[in-house]
């Protein structure tokens, strides 16, 4: 089972990510944890590019065709041979984060991104897919929380963004409602861990029958 961690940045979503894999592990599930590009050589160097402060001229499409590249080879190395024997498959982030960073806020639309998308995983998409959702003000304040700063301009445009972002991770999780699974993450770390852990659980015993 493949299994896709979502949400804006200060979402938590991949402390939750973390805690479930040990979680999981403990239990004696046979389970991996990923990340794009997830140690992935090839797909590290492409990340690189996207990761470059000095590529500011770097256009938005070559943006979008730079993660959805990083995403195969890291799919093809890493997250499909792992299926194959039969693993458990985490991964912190994946087609949707392209679908709402790149499709919604910076707007090149959902359709052009899932498109170049299918076309990179193959139309493999996650067996669920987990929401991590909170206002874009709460998780920009844990993010400056160890800041000590007040919001600014550009904080506040990142708001916007975010904003996008979170109104697009909604619209999909009501497009795909079979695998997408929406998690409160304004609530207590705890709680959401084990609201996480009931989720896959309940999923896992119902893909076995
Ligand atoms: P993330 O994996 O969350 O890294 P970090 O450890 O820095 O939080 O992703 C980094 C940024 O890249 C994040 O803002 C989301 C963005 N992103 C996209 O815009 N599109 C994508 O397809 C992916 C995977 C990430």
């Amino acid at each position: 089972m493949f299994i896709t961690f979502e949400g804006i940045d200060g979402s938590g979503k991949s402390t939750v990510a973390e805690s479930i894999y040990e979680k999981l592990e403990k239990e004696g599930y046979n389970v991996i944890l990923t990340r794009e590009p997830g140690g992935v050589r090839i797909a590290e160097d492409i990340r690189n590019i996207l990761v470059n402060k000095n590529n500011t001229n770097l256009d938005e499409r070559t943006e979008a065709l730079l993660f959805a590249a990083s995403r195969r080879q890291h799919l093809v190395e890493k997250v499909i041979p792992a299926l194959k024997e039969n693993k458990l498959v985490l991964c912190d982030r994946f087609i949707d984060s392209s679908l709402a960073y790149q499709g919604g806020a910076r707007k090149i639309g959902v359709e052009n991104i899932l498109n170049i998308n299918l076309f990179a995983t193959e139309n493999l998409l996650p067996d669920l897919t987990l929401l991590y959702d909170l206002t874009p003000e709460l998780a920009l304040e844990r993010i400056n929380k160890n800041k000590n700063r007040e919001v600014n301009r550009l904080d506040l445009e990142k708001i916007n963004f975010y904003r996008d972002c979170r109104t697009t991770y909604l619209e999909l999780s009501k497009k795909y409602t079979n695998r997408y699974r929406v998690i409160n993450a304004s609530k207590p770390l705890e709680e959401v861990i084990e609201e996480t852990y009931n989720i896959i659980e309940e999923t896992l015993k119902t893909n076995e029958h």
